[in-house]
């Protein structure tokens, strides 16, 4: 073989080398190192790194942890924050044997010192980009402070508002819900959640909590499959496809098997059909209940079954820690269910970089915090979130004759309030107030009188009577009404939708006075808003805003700036209507008014008070030129569709374009409306705007009984709309 060959073939060789070192992939590299560390670890530290333990709710970490840590048998902590108290803790923990370093963790799920609106808020705005910001700005104060992973996103679906955790997703669309549960993923973890300012996020929870029977927090839910695959998963594999890094188990029993023991949703789908290569983390305490769920008759039963069902860490009860040598000693747990969970931690723990930096930065967290640049995404966002539900006679935003304003309820001047729930760290001294932030803007010009009336956790209405009187005296009356901020969230649950308190009787007397009424309604869930909506002029749906709740109402109220929000929920008149939704299916005998034998209630309305994408503005818009780039597309094309919006009114505002689907027939049955696709555009007065739309195999196709997705030839109505309800319609076919 001459020189020339063997030259050759060496340089072949060292090719093939190079290419095989670089080609290998950075996931066999990260599973290298993985493995080359579990394979040094002792049963017990594999044990210690699957059990999160939680903190104060000051921060501040137990006696007890100093102690597993150094041993490495604190995988993780939950509320253990800022700089100082980290790195102490952390110092522990990198004097083990092995060094493994802990993966702090909190609820960062609307901000950590900033806090934005509550998430169905941002889901409000139809505007993935102010969730994307608000998850980002929450992920850079909260990473300054130490805390390197939230449990966040929320992205249950939610179509019944008597369940208090409504409040802190996106509301009852899969679409809506699968674009925000991306969205928070990227704004958290960015493109490598390592990186300086972001966090890994987590996905929680899996699965179907929000269908809790009677709406009631922790209760049974049973759902099909196809509804399932259909309706609960898409946002949870949305942010699989977004690249989360956690998952947590949900604590309700789903279809005769809680969540926390479910190994159909956890090894099948996650991992089986989704590829997930995170972990997942049960909720609090939630390996433990499975004993109180009957379905573990010990606590020995239960670590068993979360253990293989796919649960790979424990967040606060300490059944792994107590059972899993047993188990494994028992043979009913391999070294090979206890190997996958603990290289799942270490695969995220090395990619989070607490390996290569275990400690946060030491400089204190303070001046990341609060700054002027997220207290004014904090603004932004308060204020794309804001839903006008009714503007009759242009009431707003307030014309330049009015000079004295009697604001009413004492939720305008509740600071705790107007950060709702899981308000992180969020302090109330650091809240403008809704009153305050009239006050402010209104200037030395007009007069600003305040009078709480009554308030959720008023029972007497005492207050009243001065608030009429400041009433009396005012050109107009801005009431702020609705809930406390744990009125909504975990462990929430109502069974009425009514105005907590003596409100409604505050409402009545002001009604009295005959002054023009602004209600501002901070809740988490629609309300039975009762009377009110036929005798005030103006209501907004503000939320729980957040921070800068004071500044954001102002500069609507004022016309600083239109309000642009959109219900991401359905709006009932009363809570014998739940569950309602838009997106429900035809039936054999749809509602129509004056026929008796068709589905509906025959002592009170049917229809929503106002409908899932329902929200006005300060302007008017139209819709023309709806256009389908094709009338008839093949099962694997897609079609574009382009609408144009134009402001006919006279000042600048957004018009949330939506898109909606409606399959004529299909081989299961389908909703008669589908939110496929949704743009806010921001419009000045009489620029029109082409908005384009693609429908293809994604937003065409559905899970069937065999449950697999599909496309259906068929034929298919088309709406561009500005809520669910109406719009301009088209059709086309779908063709094999
Ligand atoms: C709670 C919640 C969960 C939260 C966790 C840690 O019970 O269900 O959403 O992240 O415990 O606080």
């Amino acid at each position: 073989m001459g020189v020339s060959m063997k030259r050759f073939i060496a340089f072949s060789a060292s090719l093939l080398a190079l290419a095989a070192v670089c080609s290998a992939s950075p996931s066999s590299d990260m599973e290298k190192k993985v493995s080359a560390l579990l394979s040094k670890m002792t049963v017990e530290e594999k044990i210690g790194q699957l059990f999160q333990s939680d903190g104060e709710a000051n921060g501040n970490a137990r006696p007890e942890h100093f102690e597993l840590a150094r041993k490495g048998l604190l995988g993780s902590t939950l509320n253990v924050r800022g700089v100082k108290r980290v790195n102490e803790l952390q110092k522990a923990a990198l004097e083990s044997r092995l060094a493994i370093p802990i993966l702090f963790a909190f609820d960062v799920i609307h901000g950590y010192r900033t806090i934005f609106p509550v998430p169905l808020a941002e889901a409000a705005s139809w505007d993935p980009a102010v969730a994307e910001e608000g998850a980002s700005v929450a992920a850079s104060e909260a990473r300054a402070a130490g805390v390197r992973w939230t449990f966040a996103p929320m992205v249950d679906i939610a179509r019944d508002p008597r369940w208090g955790r409504m409040v802190e997703g996106s509301g009852e669309d899969t679409y809506l819900g699968s674009v925000f549960a991306a969205a928070r993923v990227r704004g958290f973890q960015g493109a490598d959640y390592s990186a300086p300012g972001k966090v890994a996020a987590c996905a929680k929870h899996f699965a179907g909590y929000g269908a809790a029977e009677g709406g009631r927090d922790y209760n049974t839910t049973d759902i099909s499959e196809q509804r399932l695959r259909n309706v609960y998963f898409p946002p949870f594999k949305a942010a699989v496809d977004a690249g989360v890094a956690t998952f947590m188990t949900a604590f309700n029993d789903l279809n005769g098997v809680p969540c926390t023991a479910n190994r159909w949703l956890f090894t099948d789908i996650l991992r089986g059909e989704w590829g997930f290569t995170g972990f997942v983390v049960s909720d609090y305490t939630a390996i433990e209940e499975l004993v109180k769920h009957r379905i573990a008759k010990d606590n020995y039963q239960a670590a068993a079954l979360a253990l293989k069902a796919g649960v790979d860490m424990e967040m606060v009860s300490k059944l792994y820690s107590g059972n899993i040598q047993q188990l494994l000693k028992d043979g009913n747990v391999s070294m090979k269910d206890l190997n996958a969970a603990v290289a799942n931690i270490l695969r995220v723990k090395f990619k989070s970089g607490i390996f290569d930096s275990p400690y946060a930065d030491p400089a204190p967290e303070g001046p990341a915090l609060l700054t002027a640049a997220n207290l004014a995404a904090a603004r932004r966002s308060a204020v794309k979130s804001f839903v006008l539900l009714k503007n009759e006679g242009d009431l707003l935003p307030l014309s330049g004759k009015v000079e004295r304003i009697a604001v009413i309820g004492s939720l305008a001047n509740d600071r705790t309030a107007a950060m709702g729930s899981w308000n992180g760290d969020g302090q109330a001294e650091d809240v403008v107030t809704i009153l305050d932030g009239i006050k402010a803007r209104a200037g030395d010009k007009i007069r600003v009188d305040y009078a709480k009336g009554s308030g959720p956790d008023d029972q007497e209405g005492e207050d009243i009577r001065a608030a009429v009187k400041a009433a009396k005296k005012a050109d107009i009356v801005i009431a702020v009404v609705g809930e406390g901020p744990l009125m909504s969230g975990e462990a929430a649950s109502r069974s009425s939708l009514s105005l907590p308190g003596k409100q409604s009787d505050l409402l009545a007397a002001v009604a009295e006075t005959e002054k023009p009424v602004i209600m501002l309604l901070m809740s988490g869930r629609p309300l039975d808003l009762s009377w009110t909506p036929y005798r005030f002029p103006a209501i907004m749906e503000i939320w729980f805003p957040g921070t800068m709740a004071g500044p954001a109402v102002a500069d609507v109220l004022f016309g600083d700036v239109s309000p642009g929000g959109k219900l991401p929920v359905t709006w009932v008149n009363n809570v014998g209507q739940v569950p309602l939704y838009y997106n429900a299916k035809s039936t054999g005998r749809p509602y129509s008014q004056g026929n008796k034998y068709t589905s509906h209630y025959f002592d009170g309305p049917n229809a929503p008070l106002y409908p899932f994408g329902h929200g006005l503005s300060y302007s008017t818009f139209s819709l023309s030129d709806l256009s389908l780039s094709t009338g008839a597309v093949r099962q694997r094309d897609s079609l574009s569709v382009s609408v144009r919006v134009t402001n006919t009114g006279a000042r600048e505002a957004d018009e949330v374009v939506q898109l909606y689907i409606g399959a004529r027939s299909s081989s299961v049955t389908r909703p008669v409306r589908e939110l496929k696709g949704f743009r806010r555009v921001t419009l000045k007065p009489g620029q029109g705007e082409d908005v384009q739309f693609s429908l293809g195999p994604a937003e065409l196709g559905l899970v069937r009984s065999d449950m697999k997705f599909a496309v259906e030839p068929g034929e298919f109505a088309v709406w561009a709309a500005t809520s669910s309800v109406g719009g301009l319609e088209g059709a086309f076919s779908v063709i094999r």
